[in-house]
């Protein structure tokens, strides 16, 4: 499929999730080139007045700079003891709406905010869903920067094949956080996923993974055939 193709479903996945918006909601907002649809399709109803009485919660830096141009409100995160509905997107989807995020690196500020949600609804175009998590895209985990290697021979204990995230120029990408990411790529698949959180979610300097694990209630992902609509067990 064109560029121009995915882009499009990307539009009409977050079309259907602004449906779930209303006037006077505590919103997240996610990250990523699926979001930027919705936060156009937010900053659009706000200028027609057809919404009002929003704030939202960006979890990157890319995504505030966009909603302040768009003229969204933006609280910080624990102004709110919780928000009313998170809309993000993802990079790979199971059947049991258990999610990797992380490509765009916000993996952290994404999972404190899914958290801190009373609901969850991802966005995507159908070639996010798989069957099993890991088959088409690599684990993204962040680590602190201190002796971040130490983690490398870890990961790889777990099964993971393990790339650090590098910008165009070589050097090692920062997150939002100031924090090292590493790609894991297990080769046929994640067949625990809840495992290998436990194990992540123990190790000391291994700051987040981009498992999301029973976090998502919903999701809508585009494809030729239209948008399925997948309920979650969160
Ligand atoms: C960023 C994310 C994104 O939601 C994920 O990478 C999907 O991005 P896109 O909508 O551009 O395909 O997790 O950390």
């Amino acid at each position: 499929m064109t560029r121009g193709g995915v882009d499009a479903l990307k539009r009409r996945a977050a079309e259907a999730a602004f449906g779930r918006v209303r006037s006077g909601m505590v919103l997240g907002l996610g990250t990523g080139s699926t979001v930027a649809h919705l936060l156009d399709l937010l900053g659009e109803a706000l200028r027609e007045g057809s919404l009002k009485d929003i704030v939202a919660v960006p979890t990157s830096v890319r995504t505030e700079t966009r909603a302040r141009e768009l003229g969204i409100e933006l609280i910080a995160l624990h102004e709110r003891a919780s928000l009313d509905l998170t809309i993000d997107g993802a990079d790979e989807i199971s059947p049991r709406l258990e999610l990797i995020k992380g490509g765009g690196g916000a993996l952290l500020r994404e999972k404190m905010v899914a958290q801190a949600s009373d609901r969850l609804v991802i966005i995507a175009d159908g070639a996010k869903a798989v069957d099993r998590l890991g088959t088409t895209f690599a684990l993204p985990v962040e680590v602190v920067r201190w002796e971040w290697e130490a983690h490398v021979g870890f990961l790889e204990g777990l099964g993971a094949q393990v790339t650090p995230r590098r910008g165009s120029d070589g050097a090692l990408v920062e997150s939002d956080n100031g924090q090292h990411l590493l790609d894991c790529r297990f080769p046929e698949g994640i067949a625990d996923p809840s495992a290998i959180e436990a194990r992540l979610a123990a190790r000391a300097g291994i700051v987040e993974s981009g498992l999301f694990l029973g976090l998502a209630h919903e999701a809508f992902i585009a494809s030729d055939q239209g948008v399925e609509h997948r309920e979650g067990s969160a």
